[in-house]
């Protein structure tokens, strides 16, 4: 019982806990993913599940940022709120945006923010294509496990450029092209070069890399020739 639903709960994210490698011998094909996708209790159960800070290391991947008082950080894919929450706790009077386009986990995600008596959160339900911020609105886009899911890239690209203040950066945090124990099916994966490439192609620099996640790459872009954010 116990492994069909965390079997259930990989299908619906499209990640694979650890503790549900040894009942998973293939993955699924992308039409029963797809169909997954719409058990959103099991999707949040699974982003939220204890047992994904062994590899996630949200705490480390925050000192990481080095996120400031005042910043405004736009968490695209927010999902249920594994880092909506934590960089609330880090932005002070600055504010997180916590973008996804499930309308269920917009609700639970205020529904977290609401019980946590958070004031610098706030929720967008967005379409695919669009975060719906405004231009030179936040100091940084954070983007975990969700560029792949993301389809029109170029477009997405143009957007966050013009939404992003001077010094601002984009971060990436996903899985590779290469089997690991956790992640999504390989055919929905992104190489780290490939993705490098598409953000050099639409005019941003890889500014920094960071390689402690074990599973993930987690990279962080700047727009090529801005100037580097001295303060926010
Ligand atoms: C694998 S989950 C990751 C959630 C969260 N970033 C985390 O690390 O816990 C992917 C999330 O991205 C959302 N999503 C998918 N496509 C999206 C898009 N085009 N724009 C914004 N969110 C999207 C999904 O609804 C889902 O909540």
């Amino acid at each position: 019982m116990k492994t069909s639903f965390l079997l259930l709960a990989w299908l619906s994210c499209g990640l694979l806990l650890p503790s549900a490698v040894g009942a998973q011998t293939k993955p699924l094909t992308m039409e029963e993913m797809h169909k997954l996708h719409q058990d959103s209790k099991a999707y949040i159960a699974m982003l939220e599940d204890p047992a994904r800070d062994a590899y996630q290391k949200p705490h480390d991947v925050i000192m990481a940022l080095g996120l400031k008082d005042g910043e405004r950080i736009a968490d695209i894919g927010a999902g249920a709120g594994y880092f909506t929450l934590r960089f609330a706790q880090h932005v002070g009077h600055g504010i997180v945006y916590g973008v996804d386009i499930s309308p269920d986990m917009i609700l639970h995600l205020n529904q977290r923010v609401r019980d946590a008596g958070l004031d610098n959160v706030r929720t967008i339900l967005a379409p695919p294509d669009d975060p719906l911020l405004g231009d030179r609105a936040v100091d940084r886009f954070f983007i975990c496990e969700t560029w792949h899911h993301i389809e029109n890239h170029a477009r997405y690209l143009a957007l966050m450029k013009k939404m992003l203040r001077p010094g601002g950066q984009v971060v990436i945090i996903d899985f590779p092209d290469k089997a690991t124990p956790v992640g999504p099916p390989m055919e929905m994966r992104l190489s780290r070069e490939s993705v490098i490439h598409e953000f050099e192609q639409s005019g941003f620099t890889l500014a920094k890399e960071h390689t402690f996640l074990p599973y993930q790459y987690f990279l962080v872009f700047t727009v090529a020739g801005s100037p580097r954010q001295t303060s926010r």
